[in-house]
This record gives C-alpha cells, sequence and structure tokens, in this order.
C-alpha cells in the first residue's frame, strides 16, 4: 500500500453545470486534489475553462487545485493563475520556450511547480529541469480530449521517470493523465507513479462520483 498515492479527479468530464456539487462529491470520497485542464484552442485543439473557474471552484472546496496548463503562452497567464486559487501549475516542456524561467517563476508565486510531456517528446527533456520541479506529468494520452485510450508506451516512459526521479528529486510527484480507470491504475502505480489524474472513469463512470473515487483508489493498490 502506498501511503503516498494520490487521487485527482479531472473536471474535465464533470457536469459543469453541477460542477460545485461534481467537486463536492469527489473531496467527500477521500479525493486528494482536483485537477483542473487549461486549453487555448492553440497548444491543443480544444478550449476550456481560464482563472473564473478556477476561482470558482476555489471558493467551494478545500482541496488543493492543481492547474495543467496546455496553453502556448503560459508565462502569460502565471500570475493570474495564482490569483486564482491554484496550488500547482504545470505546463508542457513542449510549449514553453524558457522552461526553467517559467518553473522559476511558478515558485516564486508560491505555488508548486509542474512539468509535463507529450507522448511523443523524449523524456530527456527533463533532464535539466528535473531537480526544479515538485511534480513530474507524464502524458498517457495525446492532450486535448477527455476519455481517451491509455497508450501502453506510458509504462515504460513511468518507469523511466520515477528512475530519474529517485535519482535526482526523490520528493517530487509523479502524474499520470489519460486513460487512468480501474484497469490501468494499478499498473502505472507498479511502474512509479503516484498521482493519479481521472477525468471520465470518475465523473461519467457507471457508478456515482464518490464509488468511482474509492473504486480507483482500490484499483491502484491492487497491484
Ligand atoms: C487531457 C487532460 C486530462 C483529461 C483526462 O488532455 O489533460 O486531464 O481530463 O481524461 P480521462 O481521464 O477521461 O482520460
Ligand atoms: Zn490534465
Amino acid at each position: 500500500m502506498n501511503a503516498n498515492l494520490k487521487i485527482a479527479p479531472s473536471i474535465l468530464s464533470a457536469d459543469f453545470a453541477r460542477l460545485g456539487e461534481n467537486v463536492a462529491e469527489a473531496e467527500a470520497a477521500g479525493a486528494d486534489l482536483i485537477h483542473i485542464d487549461v486549453m487555448d484552442g492553440h497548444f491543443v485543439p480544444n478550449i476550456t475553462v481560464g482563472p473564473l473557474v478556477v476561482e470558482a471552484v476555489r471558493s467551494i472546496t478545500e482541496l488543493p487545485l492543481a492547474v495543467h496548463l496546455m496553453i502556448s503562452n503560459a508565462d502569460q497567464y502565471l500570475d493570474a493563475f495564482a490569483h486564482a486559487g491554484a496550488s500547482s501549475l504545470t505546463v508542457h516542456v513542449e510549449a514553453c520556450t524558457h522552461i526553467h524561467r517559467t518553473l522559476q517563476r511558478i515558485r516564486e508565486l508560491g505555488l508548486r511547480a509542474g512539468a509535463t510531456l507529450n507522448p511523443g517528446t523524449p523524456i530527456a527533456a527533463l533532464s535539466e529541469i528535473i531537480a526544479d520541479v515538485d511534480l513530474v506529468l507524464v502524458m498517457s494520452v495525446n492532450p486535448g480530449f477527455g476519455n481517451q485510450t491509455f497508450i501502453e508506451r506510458s509504462i515504460t516512459r513511468i518507469e523511466q521517470v520515477r528512475a530519474m526521479l529517485n535519482q535526482e528529486n526523490p520528493q517530487a510527484d509523479l502524474a499520470v493523465d489519460g486513460g487512468i480507470n480501474a484497469n490501468t491504475a494499478g499498473r502505472v502505480v507498479k511502474a512509479g507513479a503516484n498521482m493519479l489524474i481521472a477525468g471520465h472513469a470518475i465523473f461519467k463512470g457507471k457508478h456515482s462520483v464518490s464509488t468511482e473515487v474509492l473504486a480507483l483508489r482500490q484499483a491502484a493498490q491492487s497491484i
């Protein structure tokens, strides 16, 4: 059993007309943080939410808010997301020309800094910043949409990032995002992930949000 296991429901698949209720239900079921996907229609082919929604969610939960920025010009919006109440900001290495500076700025704002990689980006892209992050997020689908199929190659990538973190930054979280459900959760945890981000499986599952949160935690601990 991994005491450091964190379940992060992604509100991308929530019912936005009942967002407060969905978040409250996830919190009551023992979710560890709330994952908020920000998409700009430029870095990824979809548009979602901005600081306004982060602020709204901030007002209705005690949980940390993990904001995943899938946007081209992250530097321009870091302050706005910090002021809106984000607890961590995770940026894509593919989208940041000066990734080291961006991570530094996130920490200056008092937030946890995360770096994430698309499935097609070599893990080596992390090598020079691995000691400067609080979180590495391995994308296990191509970002932009919920309810996509887990890319199997992600297991090897998680193992590689875990080895890197063990060497240089063992305190950091290793998150995995995309296609996480009761079938994939155990294997990604075994590969070294400790934070499971899940949208469809939690908010669009067969059962209630709380049942799905519990089922995912159980599945994660089952291997
Ligand atoms: C995809 C987002 C994910 C998304 C995952 O670009 O970053 O956070 O919500 O969705 P599921 O869990 O449905 O694959
Ligand atoms: Zn995400």
